[in-house]
């Protein structure tokens, strides 16, 4: 039967986990953006509004708006005979290193395939949504759409030709994420890697990268968290990223089992192991050292979630 209108769930996503740049993702249980989407005879996509967390900074332009890109391509991949008129409400607000404008282009993939008669797959959604992180932020990455629209723990395995892969997440894998009071273009953030990583550095990041995986697979929080650690990437960017290694000391103290920054920054994401550790204590102590340099901050006590959903 075709569908008229729907409503999806998006979430936050944590991406690269320490040395998985641009491969590594994982969705969270929240916050979200909320992705609604009306058929209309006229094809095409327009944006009917946007509200939320920095939604004054979000253009309503369909072509270089995350959502509304992502909902073209998918129009366009599927051929379809008619448009879609978007309304966004934002959760996750934009430069915070959560998959903002992930959660919106994943959104509104999702959304226009579940008004398809005939939806694309999942992988293709996911890069349709990967098309309009370009739009955005300059570059094709899919560590964010990927788990915002499939859920879990996902790991791009080649961008050509495409292809993602997903993987369960253990039970107790908690999540607390403080939100400095500072903004990260990921644009920027990107120009400030380097073009080129010594073989030692590769040797580093692709040890740790395994051991995660074989510490998804065994449920090992311990160490998962012990992996998440970048010698690379996160280095090039701590100037952008004001205390970030105190930070990630401090919920080390505090009883984490890995701190990381997430995405391009500036989020600090502690990971603990629910059935022992205590996520309160974490967010504090990590909160005690933004405040304590004058930087107020937001936290989420979270764990992994599932991928897009309908309302
Ligand atoms: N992997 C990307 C980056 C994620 O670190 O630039 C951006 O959210």
């Amino acid at each position: 039967m075709t569908k008229d209108r729907v409503t999806v769930a998006s979430p936050a996503t944590l991406s690269n986990l320490g040395s998985g740049f641009d491969v590594f993702g994982l969705a969270l249980n929240e916050p979200f953006d909320v992705v609604d989407a009306r058929r209309t005879s006229e094809r095409g996509v327009v944006i009917d509004g946007i509200e939320g967390r920095g939604a004054e900074s979000i253009t309503r332009d369909s072509a270089r708006n995350s959502a509304g890109a992502a909902a073209l391509a998918v129009l366009e991949g599927a051929n379809a005979d008619f448009g879609i008129a978007l309304t966004i409400k934002k959760g996750i607000r934009p430069c915070s290193g959560i998959g903002s404008s992930g959660a919106s282009a994943a959104g509104g993939a999702y959304a226009a395939n579940l008004l398809l008669d005939d939806p694309l797959p999942l992988e293709e959604v996911v890069r349709c949504a990967a098309q309009a992180e370009q739009v955005t932020s300059g570059s094709f990455h899919a560590d964010n759409v990927g788990p915002a629209v499939m859920g879990g723990l996902t790991i791009v395995k080649s961008y050509e030709p495409f292809r993602i892969l997903r993987m369960d997440v253990p039970d107790d894998f908690g999540v607390v994420v403080t939100m400095p009071d500072v903004l990260v273009d990921t644009k920027e953030a990107r120009k400030a890697l380097p073009t080129e990583v010594p073989l030692k550095s590769m040797v580093f990041e692709v040890g740790n990268a395994a051991s995660l995986v074989l510490g998804m697979c065994r449920g090992d929080i311990a160490l998962i968290g012990d992996s998440m650690r970048d010698i690379v990437v996160e280095p090039a960017r701590a100037s952008l990223n004001p205390h970030l290694l105190e930070a990630e000391q401090a919920a080390r103290a505090a009883g984490a089992a890995g701190a990381f920054l997430g995405g391009s920054g500036p989020c600090m994401i502690a990971i603990y192991d629910r059935s022992v550790g205590d996520g309160r204590a974490i967010a504090s102590a990590v909160r005690d050292v933004y405040a304590s340099n004058g930087i107020g901050s937001d936290t989420w006590i979270t764990h992994a979630g599932q991928g897009c959903r309908r309302l």
